[in-house]
């Protein structure tokens, strides 16, 4: 079976200024690089981030290789702990400036168009331990001036900005599940971060449209969509999940989309005592400075069960999952390596739901992914990680995309996460996701299978399905 995509179709990967470049010349600690000084011991191996897959110094290099896999597009961020010297001013650092220039002018004079993001969770710790992060609304808008330097500086070559990735996460990790420093579990301080970060967003995007002059030029936010199933047709799983999805869905996606939050959610907010300060004006920048281009990083669905408790009889303070219990469905199937279930036609559950809920607007996959551990199992005689793993992943990703775009799902683009192997977290380097391994101790990067099979599918823009890969899944 042949799977024909669009001319300018982005076949692409998507990497972070934290997670490739690595400490060098930087000014600032982010709270990842604050977080590793202070207790190296929870990193996976103990593997922080100030080598990172060192494209600092090896820039030029790696693009190359992205070149020569056949990605059209790529996506990185710029790191706010780079770019600017007096974050009260929003100053620049001029070794930022440099660096940042000569890595988009790098991917142009490649053919690779660069797509930046402004914040990959890497908040400058001072502005944590000063001021609570981004519990401050000051610390808003000192975002928005760092922005703003990135929209003069680079604009006239930038064409798509984005202002945040996966903003959920630092609600989650930080704020609620204890996966990122600082490590709060605190109910109320997540939702006014939540909301804190929508004003960051629309307040950037604010920005944008007054001092954009590129023709070409827009702006988004990249979200982690992940679908939520009920574990079955029962109304409890049912109102289980359709809360989960109010959450952890609806939080960022209404608020960027339709400018405006859910009422159902503000209403359980507000009930429970727990809604955001917010004042008029800001609700107004928020409804009138909405994306115009969404980014959904999409791994694994979740599903979702009553919860076994009372919502009401929960000890601690207010938790989101008070309303719903994860559910693990029997026979799902498994990535192992990193615990998540494979379910690739939620993609095209999650194509439809843009189309008929979110006004159709344009969107790409900005990451989807799969992390192996100890890739090297799979390394042959000339050195080549035989990742067909992978390659079956993306082309079950990529089947059900392109039947939601053929049911006018206005998708443009597929990223992976991530071109070469890259830290990743409190996981460090135990998963790996790219196209082209990376040696961490040597730095020496090798193409696997997937990045010269991508090649032929970027070149081509064309997906062919053997008859076995098909069989498996169809
Ligand atoms: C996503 C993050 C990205 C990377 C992948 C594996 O949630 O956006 O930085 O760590 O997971």
């Amino acid at each position: 079976m042949i799977k024909e995509f669009p001319k300018d179709f982005w076949w692409g990967a998507a990497t972070s200024g934290p997670q490739s470049e690595g400490r060098f010349n930087k000014q600032h600690a982010n709270v990842f690089d604050y977080w590793y000084e202070i207790e190296p011991e929870a990193f996976y191996n103990q593997v922080g981030p100030d080598t990172a897959s060192n494209f600092y110094n090896s820039f030029r290099e790696d693009i190359q290789m992205m070149k020569e896999i056949g990605l059209n597009s790529v996506r990185t961020s710029i790191q706010w702990t780079r770019l600017i010297d007096d974050l009260e001013e929003g100053s620049l650092n001029e070794d930022g400036v440099r660096f940042y220039n000569d890595v988009i002018n790098e991917f142009i004079k490649n053919d690779i168009k660069p797509i930046i993001n402004l914040c990959h969770f890497d908040l400058p710790v001072e502005l944590y331990h000063k001021y609570g992060g981004w519990e401050s609304k000051h610390v808003v808008d000192l975002f928005v001036k760092f922005a703003e330097q990135s929209f003069t500086l680079f604009g006239d070559r930038i064409e798509d900005w984005f202002t945040f990735n996966e903003p959920m996460v630092i609600v989650d990790g930080e704020y609620l599940y204890q996966f990122h420093y600082p490590n709060i579990v605190d109910g109320k301080k997540a939702v006014q971060v939540a909301y804190n970060i929508t004003l960051a967003s629309a307040k950037a995007i604010a920005r944008f449209k007054e001092i954009n002059t590129n023709p070409a030029g827009r702006i988004g936010i990249i979200l982690n969509l992940t679908p939520s199933y009920p574990a079955t047709d029962s109304p409890a799983d049912k109102a289980a999940a359709h809360f989960a999805d109010l959450w952890s869905n609806g939080l960022f996606l209404d608020p960027s989309i339709k400018g405006s939050f859910n009422p159902e959610l503000i209403d359980v907010l507000t009930k429970d005592g727990v809604l955001w300060e917010s004042t008029t004006e800001e609700l107004a920048i928020i409804e009138q400075n909405t994306i115009d281009v969404l980014g959904v990083n999409f791994y694994h669905p979740n599903r979702f069960q009553e919860p076994s408790i009372s919502p009401n009889s929960l000890t601690v303070d207010w938790m989101p999952h008070k309303y719903y219990h994860h559910y693990d469905m029997p026979g799902r199937r498994m990535n192992v390596d990193k615990g998540w279930e494979i379910y690739p036609k939620a993609l095209y559950d999650i194509a439809i739901n843009i189309r008929d809920n979110y006004q159709n607007i344009p969107w790409f996959v900005s990451e989807n992914g799969m992390g192996v551990s100890r890739e090297e199992r799979y390394l042959d005689d000339k050195g080549i990680i035989q990742d067909d793993y992978r390659i079956q992943f993306i082309s079950e990703h990529l089947y059900w995309i392109h039947q939601g775009m053929e049911e006018g799902s206005n998708c443009f683009g597929y990223h992976l996460w991530t071109p070469i192997d890259c830290w990743s977290w409190k996981n460090a380097y135990r998963n790996r996701y790219g196209f082209i391994s990376n040696n961490i101790h040597t730095q020496v990067k090798t193409i696997k299978k997937s990045g010269h099979w991508f090649k032929e599918v970027a070149n081509n823009n064309k997906l062919e399905l053997s008859d076995d890969i098909e069989s498996n899944f169809l």
